[in-house]
């Protein structure tokens, strides 16, 4: 058992070398340790060590079932984590990488079993922040990360984050400030017949489409998985992002929104509105970005989650955001932090 975690500054490469490479010799020791990628924090083991993999799972209390992302640092890495790389992949590699997509493969047999939670297939991705490459190439091993929050809790965003809910549960806390894009990476399958969104970032799905042609989106982008249905990924299957707040999804522009929580007030309900917003909310509020400017709201979203647990926020009605481009991301993280609860109050 783990009881002291080292938390070290890493920003800038050259002078925070010797934080980076005892970070990499803990990795390579089968050990943990979080890192900032563009999108949030992970929590890092040696993917090619099914029992440094399992310790990621005790310390996040996740479920068994859900399997792991693997972080690459160049491309040479791929071709021997998967049974084969196919044009699609090498194309999307090609435009993405480095940076905040994910591609599943059919699995070859080097990656253990912990990593794939059992499935045939692998997650792929090689993050472009500058502190997860630095960190990927001193280790020299591929890393299994999940977003480094506890399972059930909104994904870091800033060291802080990670520190409230895994310190004394890993080796190593490298804190290099704020995640610039703020939501977790696009998810794509090319284990199936045809190109599937599982999980939308901030590599969009028309992106995705003019490299690919044709992409399917995943049922789960949008709705729950029923109790017994399959979920394409594992992950869409249990409530994730959650604040302790009961959530409600709110449609419809501000007036109408305005009007509607003066029937909805009482103590410990709160807005999750837009900065322009919060001069006329009449009741407590958070903001979560601009309302025309989606990756300010991908930025801040789970700030502004865990910052209304901080307040004891017990009931919540969120502004919804649009859903064009990056958009889908943030409504995605928002719907389901929401268990699905939507209002629409425009006619
Ligand atoms: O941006 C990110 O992707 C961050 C940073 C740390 O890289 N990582 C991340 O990992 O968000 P995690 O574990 O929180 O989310 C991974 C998602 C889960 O929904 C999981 O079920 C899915 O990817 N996944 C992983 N391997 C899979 C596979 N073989 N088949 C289907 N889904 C898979
Ligand atoms: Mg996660």
């Amino acid at each position: 058992m783990i009881k002291y975690t080292r938390v070290r500054t890493v920003t800038d490469l050259r002078t925070h070398r010797p934080a980076l490479e005892e970070a990499a010799a803990a990795l390579r020791g089968g050990r943990l340790v979080v890192f900032a990628t563009e999108t949030v924090y992970g929590i890092g083991a040696n993917a090619l060590d099914g029992n440094a993999v399992s310790g990621i799972f005790t310390a996040k209390g996740r479920p068994q079932d859900n399997p792991l992302i693997v972080h690459i640092h160049r491309m040479e890495e791929l071709p021997p984590l998967v049974r084969e790389v196919p044009l699609d992949a090498r194309r999307l590699a090609e435009r993405f990488w480095p940076g905040p997509l994910t591609i599943i493969l059919p699995s070859s047999t080097m990656v253990p079993e912990e990593v794939r939670a059992g499935l045939d297939t692998v997650a792929v991705r090689m993050p472009s922040h500058p502190v997860a490459r630095g960190l990927l190439h001193l280790a020299g091993i591929p890393v299994a990360a999940p977003s480094a929050n506890l399972s059930g809790r909104p994904s870091p965003t800033t060291a802080q984050h990670c520190i409230a809910d895994l310190n004394g549960k890993v080796d190593m806390i490298l804190d290099s400030g704020k995640c610039p894009l703020g939501l977790e990476s696009t998810v794509v399958t090319l284990a199936g017949a045809r190109p599937r969104l599982l999980r939308p970032g901030a590599v969009t799905p028309e992106e995705l489409q003019e490299v690919l042609g044709e992409l399917d989106v995943d049922d789960a982008v949008f709705h729950a998985v029923r109790d017994g249905q399959a979920a394409a990924s594992p992950g869409m299957k249990y409530k994730h992002y959650a604040p302790q707040a009961r959530m409600v999804l709110v449609h419809g522009g501000i007036e109408r929104y305005l009007n509607y929580l003066r029937e909805c007030r009482g103590e410990g309900v709160y807005g999750l509105v837009f900065d322009e917003d919060i001069e006329r909310m009449e009741l407590p509020c958070v903001s979560y970005g601009k309302e025309d400017h989606p990756s300010s709201q991908a930025e801040r979203l789970f700030s502004a989650l865990r910052k209304l647990d901080e307040l004891g926020a017990k009931k919540v009605y969120v502004r919804a955001p649009k859903t064009g481009g990056v958009g889908l991301a943030v409504y995605n993280r928002i719907v389901r932090a929401c268990a699905f609860t939507e209002v629409y109050l425009d006619a």
